[in-house]
């Protein structure tokens, strides 16, 4: 354990109270550079709110499953957004949230593909048994890492868990998502599987990824579903619409995916960002530069709402997440450990109802603009896990099970 660990959260919040004060200044003078009014580019990354010691962190429950109120996205060392780090680069991170009190850690068979897995378990082996490992199965990968598309056919998911579990150094899967509903397998099938896995002591508990109402219904019919997993932030909606109100109704969780809208929330990309090859963003609708102009109000009313808080507008994103649910577990992702520290610290950023209605009010005024996602993606997507859409009365993508 390091030395900041052992500081008490009083000293880190006077602390950080005076590093607020000088970025809000330094804010305030490149807020013209960037031709953007309130906060502008180089929102800092330095906490202003400090972070629980190590081991303190609130614990939420996921269906069945206890987790720290707060997980860990490890896609980001290896895939989505450019910058990849090396596997000794990316252990260091993933050990320094375990070291915060994270216990919860997300993870893929297609990060990297595979790499992302292989650095989880590195990271965690040793801590096996203090810590909630979520992977997910689902598309249709070489062994050369060639993602092929979608597939859930149940031998399948049975023999991909044997090349998760080796890869994550583990003997069981405590969260095993379906990553993409498989249009081709019913979903019955596919819970079926991941039950006779559970049976077998290999996988604890059943998730699916970007599932709409009525496939979720479907599966937890066969084997409670513990947790849903899609994308959810301030200026994503599509689970208001029919996914939480079914978790809710049905006792499951729910896991926010791009809880900082993928940094947009966080204040640090601005109509100027020019995103690497290999960054998604780049061929995000709510990406270009006209829609980052666009959405700014976005990020000025989280940091309007920080500034009561002495939070960042990153910070205020996961409190809002936080605060929607007891059963809402965020999981940003980070390739860098002071952004890990400043994220823990949303958990010590209370929003008051009066806070959460000035959100909820700013944000209807806002004329987003830009989809989530290229219409391919968003196409992959379960019926009635998009706004707007509605599996309601209706059976989802996946074809419903012989009799
Ligand atoms: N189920 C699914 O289909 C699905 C899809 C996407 C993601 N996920 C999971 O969800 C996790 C989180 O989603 P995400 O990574 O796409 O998006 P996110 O958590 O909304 O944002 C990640 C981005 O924000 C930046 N960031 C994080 N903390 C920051 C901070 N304090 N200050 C400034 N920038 C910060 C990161 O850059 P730095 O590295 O520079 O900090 C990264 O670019 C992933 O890691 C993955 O495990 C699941």
């Amino acid at each position: 354990m390091t030395s900041h660990h052992s500081q008490s959260s009083s000293a880190d919040l006077s602390l950080n109270r005076r590093g607020f004060l000088a970025a809000g200044a330094a804010v305030a003078a490149t807020a013209a550079v960037a031709g953007l009014p309130g906060i502008a580019r180089g929102q800092p990354a330095s906490d202003r709110v400090g972070t629980p010691a190590a081991s303190a962190l609130p614990k939420r429950r996921l269906g069945s499953l206890e987790v720290s109120a707060l997980g860990f996205g490890c896609m980001d060392f290896v895939w989505a957004y450019g910058d990849r780090l090396s596997k000794q680069e990316s252990v260091r991170v993933i050990r320094e949230a375990f070291d915060r009190g994270v216990t919860f850690f997300d993870t893929a068979e297609i990060y990297g593909p595979f790499t992302s897995e292989e650095y989880v378990g590195e990271a965690l082996a040793s801590v096996r048994d203090r810590v909630v490992i979520a992977s997910k199965f689902g598309f249709n990968v070489t062994p050369e890492g060639q993602i092929q598309g979608l597939t859930s056919r149940p031998e399948h998911i049975k023999r991909v868990t044997e090349d998760s579990l080796r890869r994550l150094k583990t003997d069981r899967i405590d969260l095993w998502y379906q990553h993409r509903v498989d249009p081709q397998v019913p979903i019955e099938d596919v819970a079926g599987a991941v039950k006779e896995l559970i049976q077998a002591g290999k996988v604890r508990h059943l998730g699916l990824s970007e599932a709409g109402g009525a496939t979720i219904r479907r599966a937890h019919a066969v084997h409670p579903v513990t947790a849903v997993q899609n994308e959810y932030s301030v200026w994503t909606r599509d689970p208001e619409h029919e996914v939480l109100p079914t978790c809710e109704e049905l006792g499951i969780g729910f896991v926010p995916w791009s809880p900082l809208g993928m940094a947009f929330h966080t204040g640090t990309i601005t109509p100027r960002t020019r995103f690497r090859q290999g960054d998604l963003r780049g061929m995000f609708p709510r990406f270009t530069p006209e829609a980052i102009r666009a959405n700014w109000p976005v990020v000025e009313l989280l940091q309007r709402v920080g500034n009561r808080k002495q939070a960042t507008p990153g910070q205020v994103a996961l409190a809002w997440l936080l605060a929607r649910k007891p059963w809402i577990v965020p999981i940003p992702g980070t390739t860098n450990a002071k952004h890990m520290e400043q994220n823990v610290g949303a958990l010590q950023v209370e929003l008051t109802a009066g806070d959460v209605q000035d959100i909820e009010d700013g944000f209807g005024r806002i004329n987003l603009q830009g989809k989530r996602a290229p219409e391919q993606l968003l196409a992959s997507h379960d019926i009635g896990a998009d706004l707007g859409t509605s599996s309601a009365g209706g059976h989802g993508r996946t074809p419903l099970p012989a009799k």
